[in-house]
């Protein structure tokens, strides 16, 4: 009698090899048993007797309500979940943040690893999401020397040209604002980083910046590949049954190449032949060429004129959604709460309208950079709105990479850490409760203690603190003041308002009225507009 043949067919195969390593994952979890296991930080047990973890504690509709309701149950800033093998910290207050993100930030300052869009597909060579090391290093000095509040007053007239064009189209056409703001957003950080004209048509570059920032968002999900959670599987052939691992990474790698490769090219380009506007990447390589900075293959090895490119690069996907989104959520904020509208614009007249023979005082410009200081209100105004709905709500994921320890509690080597920045918005410093909408909460000169600033958090924290957060606070500054300067703003009753699920949260393109408030600020923004 012939010997029993046992085979597998592709399928078989990838379903055995999965159902195999997350048995083991959870049987190494499970068996686990030492001092640190028994120190790690409280958490909710995950589901299937710990089998799944706690993906869904992470995932849903507005995860990171959920996971500061953990660190209240628990009595605890740290909270720790599991996904798969990985283990993860929520971080829920600032003490603990400061501790770990500033004052032990030589190991908590990498980011994980994101196997499909960071590893196959080249992600991790931009700025956001690279390792922490000497590539990070260098193109962190450029962003910051590039970006710094000194430098960017450089682009103050572009930010302002652009606002101008956004709130005349705004004028022509209303109901179209969120298709202007997001073009709005995207022109800035394109003429920051670039130096193309505002007016650059969007189908230049834009749009393929727009495809890439789409699919990182898509792609950094937690889970959103199965080689997320099993990096082996990229080792699978692509010729594997129902394995589209490489057509994906090959499809998602040539549209990053087309986004950093073309306008990094033309500008290069224009550096050489000395006719370059200033911009981020012009400066970069002038930079280079001039000695500065140590040449191509100058410090540790560094190629810096590819740390040029690719840091420009991550401008667009970091800085156009971040401010689109906080912009759209002063929008909807504005529409609900006329009264602080009102309180803003008379601010804003009184400090930049001019008297009228008859005592009036009208409006004949919109507000610019310069007046900021003029404007305590509206600045209250912008920091109540990174405070309500922080934009990035569970700031951008770190990686121990080291074991360490915290108030008495184990962080292991290579656990994602979050940071729960929601729950740190929740302060209760100034007596105003939190779920309440209200600028005046940062005014010193109306409370005892005035409330934390969030401009120590909505940016994130220590060594990778958002490089952009001095331009991207100008630039949302101008679109609500000049929002508010041209419109008074208001919604339709009934209108329904859904949140952007992820890691960039914001509400979906609403209903809203816009009403130009004189014929003196529609001839001031036709003028401003015209660039
Ligand atoms: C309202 C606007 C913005 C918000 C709320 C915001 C928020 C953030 C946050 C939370 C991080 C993660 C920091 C961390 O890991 O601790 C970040 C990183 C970053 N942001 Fe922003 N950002 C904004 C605008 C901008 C702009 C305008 C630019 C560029 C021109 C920019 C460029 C970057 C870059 C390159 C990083 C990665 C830094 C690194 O990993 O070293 N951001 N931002």
């Amino acid at each position: 009698m012939p010997a029993p043949t046992f085979s597998l067919n592709g399928t078989d195969a990838l379903v055995l090899v999965l159902s195999s390593s997350l048995i083991g994952c959870w049987w190494l979890d499970r068996h686990w048993h030492s001092r640190e296991r028994r120190a790690l930080p409280p958490g909710p047990p995950g589901k299937f007797g710990g089998l799944l973890g706690n993906l869904g504690e992470m995932a849903g509709f507005e995860p990171w309500k959920r996971l500061a309701k953990w660190g209240q149950v628990y009595g605890s800033d740290l909270v720790y979940l599991r996904s798969f093998g990985t283990g993860v910290l929520v971080i829920n207050s600032s003490s603990a943040v400061t501790e770990l993100f500033e004052k032990q930030s030589s190991f908590y300052s990498d980011r994980p690893t994101f196997t499909m869009a960071g590893e196959l597909i080249g992600l991790d060579q931009g700025l956001g999401f690279a390792h922490y090391g000497p590539h990070w290093r260098m193109m962190r000095k450029l962003a910051q020397r590039a970006l710094g509040t000194e430098a960017i007053k450089k682009y103050h007239g572009v930010q302002e040209d652009v606002i101008a064009l956004f709130l005349h189209s705004l004028v022509e056409q209303p109901d179209e604002f969120a298709k202007a703001l997001h073009l709005a957003s995207g022109r800035i950080i394109q003429s920051v980083t670039y130096g193309f004209a505002v007016n650059t048509p969007s189908e230049l570059y834009l749009h393929d910046m727009e495809k890439t920032m789409e699919m990182v968002t898509e792609y950094v999900r937690p889970g959103a590949f199965l080689v997320d959670i099993f990096p082996f599987l990229k080792h699978l052939p692509a010729w594997f049954p129902f394995n589209t691992i490489h057509k994906t990474a090959a499809a998602g790698r040539e549209l990053l190449l087309r986004s950093s490769d073309r306008p990094f090219g033309h500008v290069k380009q224009l550096v050489k032949e000395g006719r370059a506007p200033p911009s981020y990447v012009a400066d970069g390589l002038a930079g280079i060429y001039e000695g500065e900075q140590k040449g191509p293959e100058g410090e540790r090895g560094v190629d810096v004129e590819y740390c040029v490119k690719w840091s420009a690069n991550t401008m667009y996907g970091a800085g156009s959604e971040t401010t689109y989104g906080t912009v759209i959520e002063a929008l909807y904020l504005l529409a609900l709460h006329p009264e602080i509208q009102a309180r803003a614009y008379a601010e804003i007249e009184a400090a930049l309208g001019s008297s009228t023979s008859d005592q009036f005082t009208v409006l004949e410009r919109l507000p610019s950079i310069a007046d900021r200081p003029a404007l305590p209100y509206v600045n209250a105004l912008v920091k109540e709105v990174y405070r309500y709905n922080p934009v990035v709500p569970m700031g951008l994921p770190r990686r121990s990479e080291k074991d360490g320890w915290l108030g008495g509690k184990f962080i292991p080597k290579d656990t994602l850490i979050i940071p729960n920045v929601w729950a740190l918005s929740r302060d209760r410093v100034s007596g105003i409760p939190p779920e309440q909408f209200e600028p005046a909460r940062f005014l010193e000169d109306h409370l005892p203690r005035p409330a934390v600033d969030p401009l120590t958090y909505t940016f994130g924290f220590g060594r990778r603190i958002c490089p952009g957060r001095f331009l991207g606070d100008n630039s949302v500054f101008l679109f609500i003041s000049g929002l508010i300067a041209t419109f008074e703003i208001s919604m339709p009753e009934g209108t329904d308002i859904s949140f952007v699920p992820g890691l960039v949260s914001y509400p979906q393109p609403f209903k809203v009225n816009l009403v130009p408030r004189s014929e003196q600020i529609i001839t001031a923004v036709k003028t401003a507009a015209m660039v």
